[in-house]
């Protein structure tokens, strides 16, 4: 399949825009599938109501089809409609928050086919914060389900070109809309059961929650290093965010964790390992290895977790080996940050 591509800038949506929209609309109500931007990562979007296309997104992801897809939305009317009934919670936060970076599971109606949810009878919904994403929705119909646009396993692309490595040639259209804002992907939250509970962290934290909801938990097995148990998400289960290289986390104070990073990527050069370390600002200079990069400020997680996932595959560029990387502070954003990383890294951490 030829897969066309096109560059629109989200901030001056213009008639020609506007018009590579209203074809990329077309090919999403027609079936096929569409890569686009939002703010958190980019998304490879189908018409979330036609079971065929849900099984073509899983196809073209190599996705596990128990999996299920977030469907994304432009308005609550579409909400509405596509949940048997939503919860206060919902209106709350979709007022604090919505659009932005946080998805809702609902109760589903017979609307949602199965294929999308993965056999479920719940739907998680999400309205993204990007002017492409929103105009693509409202043209393709108002429901796209969209996972990361990234084949199963790999890192969630942050850049378009990441969506051109791993679907040319598998989907109908990739639109550019340069560098995502957010670079991780958004908070999940349950409001199914009892108690708001967070099935993945994101940049909406949990404290943020609570401030709109009161109590909200947290589901501890995603957070935990040492957890072995089966995550709610089911999307969670899998080694996810993964470069293609080994990636060990190091814990410790930080001349401990240079000492240690430093030996290890001796040690593996000596054996002619390519190696990679993944540091800040502080450090990067008093590493040696084949690549070092920095993923900024320890203190500015904003951008740690903009950096995070162009850093890892940047070291697949780079045909790396064996990666090191610091360990981050995991309060507020750090949550989702140490939870990406620690799933990139298959939960291997050494603790000094
Ligand atoms: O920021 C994002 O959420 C991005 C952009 C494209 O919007 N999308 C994204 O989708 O990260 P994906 O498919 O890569 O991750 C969806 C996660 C998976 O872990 C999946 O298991 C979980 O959401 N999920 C989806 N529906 C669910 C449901 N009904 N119950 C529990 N977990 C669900
Ligand atoms: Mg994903």
């Amino acid at each position: 399949m030829n897969t066309e591509l096109y560059k629109i800038d989200e901030h001056n949506i213009d008639a020609a825009a506007k018009e590579i929209l209203r074809k990329a609309g077309d090919i999403i109500k027609e079936g096929g599938l569409v890569a686009f931007p939002t703010e958190t990562v980019y998304g490879l979007g189908g018409d979330a109501l036609n079971p065929e296309s849900s099984k073509k997104i899983y196809a073209a992801k190599g996705r596990p089809s128990d999996n299920p897809l977030i469907v994304h939305v432009a308005t609550m009317e579409d909400v509405e409609a596509i949940v048997d009934e939503v919860p206060e919670a919902a209106y709350k936060l979709a007022e604090a928050y919505w659009p932005g970076p946080i998805t809702m599971i609902m109760n589903k109606n017979e609307k949602v086919p199965h294929e999308t949810t993965g056999g479920l009878d719940t739907v998680a919904i999400r309205m993204p914060n990007n002017e492409i994403a929103l105009e693509l929705i409202r043209q393709s119909g108002g429901y796209i389900a969209a996972p990361s646009a990234n084949t199963s396993g790999r890192p969630s692309p942050t850049l378009a070109r990441y969506c051109v490595e791993d679907l040319s040639g598998k989907i109908e259209m990739i639109i550019d809309g340069g560098q995502v804002g957010i670079g991780l992907e958004s908070t999940i939250v349950d409001l199914t059961s009892e108690e708001p509970m967070i099935l993945r962290p994101g940049y909406i934290t949990q404290d943020m929650l609570k401030e709109v909801l009161g109590e909200v938990t947290i589901d501890r097995t995603i957070i935990d290093a040492a957890s072995t148990e089966k995550p709610k998400a089911p999307g969670m289960k899998y080694r996810h965010y993964a470069p293609k290289g080994s990636l060990t986390i190091v814990q410790g104070s930080q001349e401990e964790v240079v000492d240690y990073i430093n030996a290890k990527a001796k040690e593996a050069m000596a054996e002619g390992k390519r190696v990679g370390i993944i540091g800040t600002d502080a450090t990067s200079t008093l590493y040696s290895a084949d690549v070092i990069k920095s993923v900024g400020n320890r203190e500015d997680e904003a951008t740690i977790a903009h950096e995070l996932f162009k850093v890892l595959r940047e070291f697949d560029d780079e045909n790396i080996d064996i990666m090191f990387s610091e360990s981050f502070d995991e309060s507020g954003i750090g949550q989702a940050i140490m939870n990406r990383l620690l799933k990139a890294a298959g939960h291997n951490v050494i603790i000094l």
